[in-house]
């Protein structure tokens, strides 16, 4: 992605190896600051996962396939890294997949490090894909919206949900992005905004609250990413996708969800199954560590929801675009 530094345009990805240390940008000082962060134990990266200094699916995946480099590298035991990487947190397909592709690669010998760096490029590679794809949805002055962050912040590099948006920029087109700010961690608003506004893509950031004003007023096509696809096209991603894919399905607007295979698990059956992680009630009464709610007042706050298959359009992969119902005959080919 590009990024605009006080030395220039650099081009940086959201997680990568250098010098034997995981590095990644420090997701939470965003867009305040760019704290690039290095780790040379994998303990440190999964507690960098678990508290969302890296976030969204395939960088976490990406980050746990560095954590098994470093336990690797560190003669660790491998079944006791691999469960504490997987504990990091509950909900994400791709830090399970992205685990388990590794210790089996470890297991049969080959290069710890390769095997990690390869498992990220492919990342990228596949997010490149459902940009190709997706872009040929996008028409010029279409008005889009987003949920949350799904762009090369969460995806190495590139993006799910914004990978088509960059592509059809990048061929000529324009258009016009509503960001929901995502209450209450902001991924939104202090993300996919900070991304668009590097990429000078044209958009605007509504409180959550707005979405389905805007859809009444005009909006051409939704897209988000996701964090679990279940065998039966049910997903997980970012609390509020639920309501805005019913009041697209009210409006009659065009509702897709944006996702590497590494995100479908086709292990669980329903999105009823998917374990969803209920974070700190402080991260919804506080707002910059100063509490705004009423003393005594207790706050639930589920990270993600669960949409069902039948209000989906479709599913941008790197495989193309999938009718919910043919995703498994599709992802078969893999
Ligand atoms: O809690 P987060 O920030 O990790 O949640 C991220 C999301 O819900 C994203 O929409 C999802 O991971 C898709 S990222 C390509």
């Amino acid at each position: 992605m590009k990024v605009r530094t006080e030395d220039g345009i650099k081009d940086m990805s959201a997680v990568w190896f250098d010098g034997g240390k995981v590095m990644m940008i420090d997701q939470r000082e965003l867009p305040h600051s760019i704290r690039i962060t290095g780790f040379d134990d994998y303990g440190d990266v999964v507690e960098a996962i678990r508290n969302m200094t890296v976030r969204g699916a395939p960088s976490i995946g990406a980050a746990a396939a560095y954590a098994m480099c470093l336990a690797a590298l560190s003669g660790a035991d491998m079944d006791k890294a691999s469960a504490d990487i997987k504990a990091a947190r509950p909900t994400a397909n791709d830090l399970f997949f992205a685990t388990d592709h590794m210790h089996r690669l470890i297991k049969d010998g080959q290069d710890p490090v390769t095997a990690a760096e390869d498992y990220a490029n492919m990342i990228i590679w596949k997010c490149t894909r459902i940009g190709e794809h997706g872009s040929k949805l996008i028409k010029d002055g279409m008005r889009i919206m987003t949920h949350c962050n799904a762009g090369a912040l969460a995806t190495v590099d590139v993006g799910t949900a914004l990978a088509p948006m960059r592509k059809a920029r990048d061929e000529g087109r324009r258009f016009f992005v509503y960001a929901s700010e995502t209450r209450p961690r902001l991924q939104g608003m202090q993300l996919t905004a900070w991304e668009l506004n590097q990429e000078g893509i044209d958009h605007a950031i509504i409180p959550d609250g707005a979405s389905a004003y805007y859809m009444e007023k005009g909006v051409d096509l939704i897209i988000t990413g996701a964090d679990r696809i279940t065998a039966n096209g049910d997903f997980a991603n970012k609390i509020g996708t639920l309501d805005k894919a019913i009041a697209a399905k009210y409006f009659g607007i065009p509702f897709y969800v944006a996702a590497p295979i590494s995100t479908f698990d086709f292990d669980t059956g329903t999105g009823g199954d998917i374990v969803i992680e209920q974070r700190s009630e402080r991260e919804v009464t506080e707002i910059a560590g100063v509490r705004i709610a009423p003393e005594g007042s207790p706050a639930l706050n589920p990270a993600f929801d669960v949409t069902p298959a039948g209000l989906v359009t479709g599913f941008i992969t790197e495989n193309g675009i999938l009718d919910p119902k043919d995703i498994r005959m599709v992802l078969d080919d893999e």
